[in-house]
């Protein structure tokens, strides 16, 4: 049984007064970890607070990049040791606004997602097709590629520990939800692309999210099919409210 894993990623948004605003009005409703994991994504200026208060509440951390050098002249990066250092569970990596700004490849998030397994944190791995791919019917073989890519290297344990979250670019930010089949029949066929890639003990395993345009009115409807075990939120979890709609789902 995969445990659902509902994660906000704030993208660059709230400075530390705005976030411990927010930490104020969730604390004591949060669900049990052991029931819904609640996760927030956050800028480097607000994991501090977020790390405080997860000692005394049921929330995992997470950073929303890394580099995969743990020290050294790396100008503006932020290593994967000190993050870990600091209690950080999970580090988002190939967002699509990483790819898309910052030039990341697939080698890139290869060597990331090794560089947070070797500091003993867990990489959630973004992956996803623009509307041209979608529209061309190449978005199944896409993100095969993109999972495959991401993957390279790390062991069935590894893999079986990953979050892969499937993020349609045309859905991000735009309102435009994916429907809860076209959602699922993509996790689906990354969970058979694990299967293909490990076995299915490590594809039964792994924990597939759906992100774009998760809302509080859409959640339960996404999480009801059988290959989404998570969302992977940005708008949404800005707001206190919403997150604590989204992770109390249930
Ligand atoms: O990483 C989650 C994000 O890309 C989705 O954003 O605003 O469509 O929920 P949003």
């Amino acid at each position: 049984m995969r445990t659902p894993i509902i994660a906000g990623n704030w993208k660059m948004n709230k400075n530390p007064q705005q976030t411990q605003e927010f930490l104020d009005a969730i604390k004591g409703k949060l669900p049990e970890t052991s029931k819904v994991e609640s996760v927030i994504a956050a800028p480097a200026v607000d994991l501090n607070a977020l790390t405080w208060f997860s000692k005394d509440e049921p929330l995992k951390t997470a950073a929303q990049n890394s580099y995969w050098e743990d020290e050294g002249a790396f100008t503006g990066e932020t290593s994967p040791k000190v993050l870990s250092e600091m209690g950080i569970d999970y580090v988002v990596i190939g967002h699509s606004e990483r790819r898309q700004y910052f030039h990341e490849t697939d080698e890139d998030i290869n060597k990331k997602a090794h560089a947070i397994f070797k500091n003993r944190m867990t990489p959630i791995i973004c992956c996803g097709e623009t509307l041209e791919q979608r529209e061309a019917g190449d978005t199944n073989s896409w993100v095969a590629g993109q999972v495959e890519a991401a993957l390279k290297g790390l062991t069935a344990e590894q893999v079986a520990q990953t979050v892969i979250a499937y993020e349609p670019i045309w859905a991000i930010g735009t309102g435009k939800t994916a429907s809860a089949d076209q959602a699922q029949e993509v996790c689906g066929h990354i969970r058979e692309t694990v299967k293909k890639l490990y076995n299915e003990g490590t594809a039964e395993a792994v924990r597939i999210q759906y992100g774009g345009s998760v809302k509080p009115g859409n959640v339960k409807e996404l999480m009801a099919k059988k290959d989404i075990d998570g969302g992977l939120v940005g708008g949404a979890s800005l707001s206190a409210d919403d997150f604590l709609a989204l992770v109390n789902y249930q």
